[in-house]
């Protein structure tokens, strides 16, 4: 029995341990410190469409924003892959932002290239619509070409409500002309709500009271491509490993 006591914390390490490589643990907003140990980047873009992706008329910059960057490796990867797209003389400059300031810290210690910045913003301050604009502006810029939107969609959406998903997708199609944007299911609501609960946290508030619920990709297509957005879809991937497909909005040429 001595022994048994004894041992019972070290096997719990290692059971708490098993646990922490199955899964990402419980989160309110998505930041989870590890996230990339669970779906790799490199992974995430070989899912993108390629020749989709082009300079406008007379440019020789790109420019691109990561909205809920984490870490910053998906960030990176992204302008990998927009470097092996475009041609070889443009300037491509992806801006990554997040609301954890430790995960802002580590994406900026991921990378030494110039192009790629980081910032931590919370996309429902004053202070974001500020710091993207002089930006934007220092690149003498109006808008992004396109804006990725990986995975944030249910933590806005579950933190935010229903009308915190719809000014958070009309916001984002103001600052950009391509977006790119991959949902999270549904089913993945109730389990980031579960873990919440098994983990002893406070469960989303907002999260019974969500009318747009069901197939999640249709709720963005009839946000993103509505009159007040008026972009038009141009591709939707097929689902991934872990059920997800991206989605390929450009706005639309009056
Ligand atoms: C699940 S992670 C996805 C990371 C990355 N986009 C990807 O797919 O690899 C979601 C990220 O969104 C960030 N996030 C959630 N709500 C945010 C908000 N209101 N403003 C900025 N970042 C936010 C979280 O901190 C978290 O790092």
């Amino acid at each position: 029995m001595g022994m048994e006591g004894s041992d019972r914390p070290e096997i719990q390490i290692v059971e708490d341990k098993k646990v922490e490589e199955r899964e990402p643990g419980a989160s309110r907003h998505g930041n989870f410190k590890n996230y990339y140990k669970f779906h790799p980047a490199e992974e995430r873009v070989r899912q993108l469409p390629r020749g989709l992706w082009q300079l406008r008329k007379n440019e020789r910059k790109y420019n691109a924003l990561d909205v809920g960057c984490n870490a910053g490796n998906l960030t990176i990867e992204l302008h990998k892959f927009l470097k092996e797209e475009l041609s070889i003389d443009t300037d491509i400059q992806i801006l990554g932002i997040d609301l954890d300031s430790n995960l802002i810290e580590r994406a900026r210690a991921n990378t030494s290239d110039p192009s790629i910045h980081f910032e931590c913003l919370d996309f429902f301050t004053e202070i974001r619509e500020t710091a993207i604009c002089s930006y934007l502006k220092e690149l003498e810029r109006e808008k992004f070409d396109v804006v990725f939107c990986f995975s944030i969609t249910m933590w806005i959406h579950l933190n935010h409500g229903d009308e915190g998903l719809v000014k958070f997708l009309e916001e984002i199609c103001q600052m950009t002309e391509m977006l790119v944007i991959e949902p999270q299911p549904w089913n993945c609501y109730r389990k980031a709500s579960r873990r919440m609960r098994r983990g002893g946290e406070e469960d989303f508030p907002l999260i019974n009271k969500l009318k747009l619920t069901g197939r999640m990709e249709r709720h963005v297509e009839k946000i993103v491509c509505g009159e007040k957005c008026a972009f038009r879809q141009i591709t939707t991937t097929q689902d991934n490993n872990w059920g997800r497909k991206i989605l390929i909005f450009q706005r639309k040429q009056l």
